[in-house]
């Protein structure tokens, strides 16, 4: 029988070598948040104090989709502060439980070299789900407040 679930067999080589190995995926990600833009205006958030909820499924180490303006989370995260100055933002990254997280959040904070969000978009909450995206990562009630995924 075709296996659907990536849970068992999939995970990626810690300590940053993901990112390093891939700066292709890297560029194809920096030029398509321009899509990700797109669908955050779409969504039209309310600048009304309340948690934005972003969540980054499958990010291994983090490095390909961080970023400061130009990467793509830095673009994203940049234009949802620009447009919802009130909200804090909290970005869970997400990933299967034998993921690196602890080289996740050393890229996310800028402690390997990496420029990265967390040092132009303020009011910024990085946190982790280690759980596989086949079962619930975060609790529903979180993404679909008022009706609207993505945000609080
Ligand atoms: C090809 S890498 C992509 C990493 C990064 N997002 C990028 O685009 O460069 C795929 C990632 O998805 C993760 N992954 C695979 N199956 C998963 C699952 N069921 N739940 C959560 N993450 C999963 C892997 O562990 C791996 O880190």
């Amino acid at each position: 029988m075709a296996r659907k679930d990536t849970t068992e067999f999939m995970a990626m080589k810690g300590a940053g070598y993901y990112s390093k190995a891939t700066v292709g995926a890297k560029h194809v990600m920096d030029n398509a948040a321009e899509l990700v833009l797109a669908a955050v205006d779409r969504m039209a958030p309310a600048d009304d104090g309340s948690v934005f909820r972003v969540t980054d499924m499958g990010a291994a180490d983090g490095g390909t989709s961080l970023g400061t303006s130009l990467g793509m989370w830095g673009q994203v995260l940049g234009h949802i502060r620009a447009n919802v100055a009130s909200r804090p933002i909290k970005i869970i990254y997400t990933d299967l439980p034998r993921n690196d997280f602890s080289q996740t959040f050393q890229i996310v904070h800028g402690q390997t070299g990496e420029g990265t969000f967390m040092n132009n978009v303020p009011d910024m909450y990085p946190l982790a789900s280690a759980t596989s995206f086949h079962l619930a990562i975060v609790p529903v009630q979180l993404w679909h407040r008022r009706g609207r995924a993505l945000s609080g």
